[in-house]
């Protein structure tokens, strides 16, 4: 028999003895028989709900998985990406806590651990001003600091879900190469502009002599053609030397590295130079060991000892050149010894400057245009070599360049 219809009848016949029932049961008694009786009587249906019950908190266990496992994968997919990004980055949530940070940014602070941001944190003071007022602001921010000699653009993108702030991203991009290439532009525009003024406006002050109606002495028009031929010589000379410079500085010469034999050099840049060797009447000697082979950049090279011996030419009126090598297990030492004019000692720290040049007149007499010692250090250095200079005044000048290089063959 159904158990609610038993129930029912069960508790009609209750209510008709009631009044008689009442009479001998005490009232608690009677509501706990009452209690008992709809426990019995709804019994099934609240073992139905609490099956089903179950059965939902089975389920939305269940659900709960899937979306954790699914954020769990999510985060790991997001912090894979943010440790791949070459750039340092760093993601904060709405109470400044940090959710998401990679080793690039860790590096740039100096820190080994994650645990150490969020103890007394040691962030670079101008990186974390800017990430506090970001934050704070909660504005996109973007603005250039330099970080350990380095230059940064730092960028902040504040994050909204359904239009409440929920954090902010910040990138760090290394743009010290950028900004270094914009100067030596600025810089090669300032130079050529500079540098090219004098040689154009002799030539136009000429030509326009050359072409006054009355001009006619033969005499002057040969010596303006050839002063004409020095200055358009001495434009092309100041072009190659500056194209090189602004391509090249020591961290970004690219050297082509091969094995080669330094006496065969040396001896090809002083046949390059026979004409002017010969005009001065001066004597040059190439003593360097005649089978040694070494590994370096042999393009460099004769850039280098070109500039170095046309520098000793120009300075010598008499006299010999020499050009001697020493080494040890680990350095090459190549050195030119002129007995030309010399240099004080105050000077020397100068020429390897752009554009010095000790004796103005006496340099635009030899043509030069003051380039020539920075490109021959910048491609020194590029070797991780270093360079000495010796000199005194009316006696001559030493260059010695010092080239931790591979010797391949000694004999
Ligand atoms: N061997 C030397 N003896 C004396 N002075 C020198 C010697 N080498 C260089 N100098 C001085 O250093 C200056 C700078 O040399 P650098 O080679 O840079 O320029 P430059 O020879 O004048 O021009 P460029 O090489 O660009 O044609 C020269 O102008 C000269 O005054
Ligand atoms: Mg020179």
């Amino acid at each position: 028999m159904n158990r609610r219809f038993l129930a029912k009848l069960i508790l009609a016949f209750l209510i008709l003895i009631l009044n008689d029932f009442v009479k001998f049961v005490e009232p608690v008694v009677l509501t706990f028989i009452v209690f008992v009786f709809i426990l019995y009587i709804f019994y099934d249906e609240i073992n139905l709900k609490k099956i089903r019950i179950d059965q939902l908190i089975r389920q939305y266990q269940q659900e709960m998985n899937i979306v954790n496992k699914e954020s769990s994968l999510r985060t790991k997919q997001l912090e894979s990406i943010i440790s791949n990004i070459n750039f340092p980055m760093v993601l904060i949530d709405q109470h400044a806590q940090i959710l998401l940070v990679n080793d690039n940014f860790l590096k740039l602070n100096n820190i080994t651990e994650i645990k150490q941001l969020n103890e007394n944190s040691p962030l670079h003071s101008e990186l974390r001003n800017f990430m506090r007022e970001a934050f704070l602001k909660e504005i996109s921010n973007q603005k250039t600091m330099s970080i350990h000699q380095q230059d940064y653009s730092a960028l902040s993108i504040p994050i909204y879900e359904n239009g409440r702030y929920m954090g902010c991203l910040y990138i760090f991009q290394n743009i010290t190469y950028i900004l270094e290439r914009e100067r030596i532009q600025k810089r090669f525009i300032a130079d050529a502009s500079h540098e090219l003024k004098t040689p154009v406006s002799a030539i136009k002050g000429m030509i326009e002599i050359i072409n006054r109606p009355n001009f006619n002495d033969e005499e002057i028009l040969r010596d303006f053609h050839q002063q004409i031929e020095i200055e358009t010589k001495r434009m092309e000379n100041i072009i190659q030397d500056m194209l090189t410079l602004s391509r090249n500085t020591a961290k970004n010469v690219l050297l082509n590295i091969e094995n080669f034999n330094p006496y065969q050099l040396i001896n090809d840049v002083i046949r390059s130079q026979q004409s002017n060797i010969q005009q001065k009447l001066l004597h040059v000697e190439n003593n360097l060991s005649e089978h040694l082979v070494i590994e370096a950049d042999r393009d460099k090279f004769y850039h280098i000892f070109s500039n170095l011996l046309s520098n000793a030419i120009k300075s010598s009126t008499q006299g010999t050149i020499r050009f001697e090598s020493s080494m040890d297990d680990r350095f090459l030492s190549i050195k030119i010894q002129d007995e030309g004019v010399g240099m004080r000692a105050s000077e020397i720290p100068y020429i390897f400057e752009r554009y010095y040049r000790i004796d103005e007149s006496r340099s635009r007499d030899t043509g030069g245009s003051g380039l020539g010692l920075a490109i021959v250090k910048t491609y020194v250095n590029a070797h991780q070599g270093t360079i000495e200079v010796n000199s005194k005044v009316n006696i001559g000048s030493t260059f010695t360049c010092n080239f931790p290089i591979r010797i391949v063959n000694k004999a």
